[in-house]
């Protein structure tokens, strides 16, 4: 059964049937019940978030009105992802600029190191307790340590981090937007003191991103920091998805670890399909700031376009046999990070991360395949990231 609506549908266990649906519907269709439009066909996404006129934030609601005057809707409202027009060309340059300076196999040697510690501080025994650090501990923990901070330190904002991605869902009760706020205003405190203390002959993201904001001419500290804390959280539910998903993948496909096992120069491939075929970002939104046209349909001002990226990599008319999981297809175009003005710039390091972070996996857990284990998905309105659970607990 399709699931009920389009925000229904990234934790729903499988809504690509619907998704294909969409595709092969109307380029552009109203949903009254949740009065958004939907875009699912490969080229209206491309459209939609190539439109000057969509933009990131309503305008009337820079930030959401929950988070408004607590650290984390300061925080939020400086978040380039957040932003449109000159106040996010120029930081954007910057970032993309300092995360691609960072060579790939240094990521990887990065995520092994951690993958050791990780592994040393999930608590004992139990396959589940292990996942969930390794997919939501490490990714998170590599981006910190790249960025300079030490052992003891990253596992601090790993653990605010935790708390914090809670205040920026829609679904956040009353007390996680608190608790998300302490967790907002530690990240940032501790953010501000590295970048205050940060030398030019640190070889680390932190010096990296301030040496690209001096140089496209981004001076708002503040900004840079709340920058710096959203490169952690940008990474640590989507990444987790990927690693999630790639799990969920894994004991789907019979053989497949074996085959992996012995030719590792695979990964890179599988992981890119992965996360084309079942991506942990399903959808994203746009708000109409000025009247526009979106597949010669007239928007107005206020109307809210949901681009649903996961049913876009799935359009046949970009690829054929689009639900095939087949590692051999030409890998682009994958919408699941985004296209346009505010495209993943960390797109290259979440593909780094969670290869070396599965092979470390099943170094450790030979068997991942085919232990007993089952998952739900984490509730969310956009993401798609498996919460793993041993079988029992079901029946508790
Ligand atoms: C599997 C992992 C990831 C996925 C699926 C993902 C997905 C996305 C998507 C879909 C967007 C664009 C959203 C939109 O246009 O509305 C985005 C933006 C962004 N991502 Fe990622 N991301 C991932 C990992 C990362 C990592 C590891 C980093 C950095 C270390 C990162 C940094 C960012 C930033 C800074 C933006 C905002 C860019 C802008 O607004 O111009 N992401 N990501």
């Amino acid at each position: 059964m399709h699931p009920a609506h389009v925000f229904a549908a990234p934790t729903h266990t499988d809504p690509y049937p619907y998704y294909a649906a969409l595709v092969a519907g109307p380029a552009l269709v109203f949903a009254p019940e949740l009065g958004v439009w939907i875009a699912a066909r490969a080229d209206v996404v491309a459209e939609v978030l190539g439109n000057p006129c969509c933009k990131v934030r309503p305008v009337a609601e820079p930030v959401p009105p929950a988070i408004v005057g607590t650290v984390a809707g300061t925080l939020f409202g400086q978040w380039l992802r957040m932003q449109d027009g000159s106040a996010h060309t120029g930081p954007k340059r910057a970032l993309q600029r300092a995360l691609a300076a960072v060579p790939v196999p240094q990521v990887q040697e990065t995520t092994r190191a951690c993958a050791m510690d990780v592994v040393h501080a999930a608590p004992h025994g139990l396959l589940v307790d292990m996942l969930q650090h390794w997919t939501h501990v490490l990714p998170c923990t590599v981006v910190a340590r790249l960025l300079g901070f030490d052992k003891e330190v990253a596992a601090q904002l790993v653990g605010w981090m935790a708390d914090f991605v809670a205040c920026v869902s829609p679904l956040s009760t009353p007390a996680q937007l608190a608790q998300a706020s302490c967790a907002g205003q530690a990240l940032r405190d501790t953010v501000r003191a590295a970048v205050l203390a940060a030398s030019p002959s640190a070889d680390n993201l932190l010096y990296g991103v301030l040496r690209e904001a001096a140089a496209v001419g981004w001076d708002d500290i503040e900004a840079i920091c709340a920058n710096l804390v959203g490169l952690l959280s940008q990474t640590f539910d989507a990444t987790a998805g990927l690693v999630g998903n790639s799990i969920v993948a894994l004991r789907r496909q019979p053989g497949r670890v074996e085959m992996l096992h012995a030719s590792p120069a695979q990964w890179a491939a599988w992981v890119q399909e992965l996360s084309r075929h079942d991506p942990p970002v399903q959808n994203t939104r746009r708000y109409v700031a000025e009247p526009t046209t979106v597949a010669g349909i007239a928007l107005q001002p206020g109307d809210t376009i949901v681009v649903v990226l996961a049913a876009a990599s799935r359009d046949p008319a970009v690829h054929a046999r689009p639900h095939a999981f087949d590692i051999g297809r030409t890998p682009d175009p994958i919408y699941g990070f985004g296209t346009g003005a505010h495209a993943c710039p960390g797109q290259a390091w979440a593909y780094a991360i969670v290869a070396t972070a599965l092979q470390e996996l099943l170094q450790r857990q030979p068997h991942l395949a085919t232990a007993p284990l089952a998952w739900r998905y984490r509730p969310s309105l956009n993401g798609r990231i498996p919460q793993f659970f041993t079988p029992t607990e079901e029946a508790a």
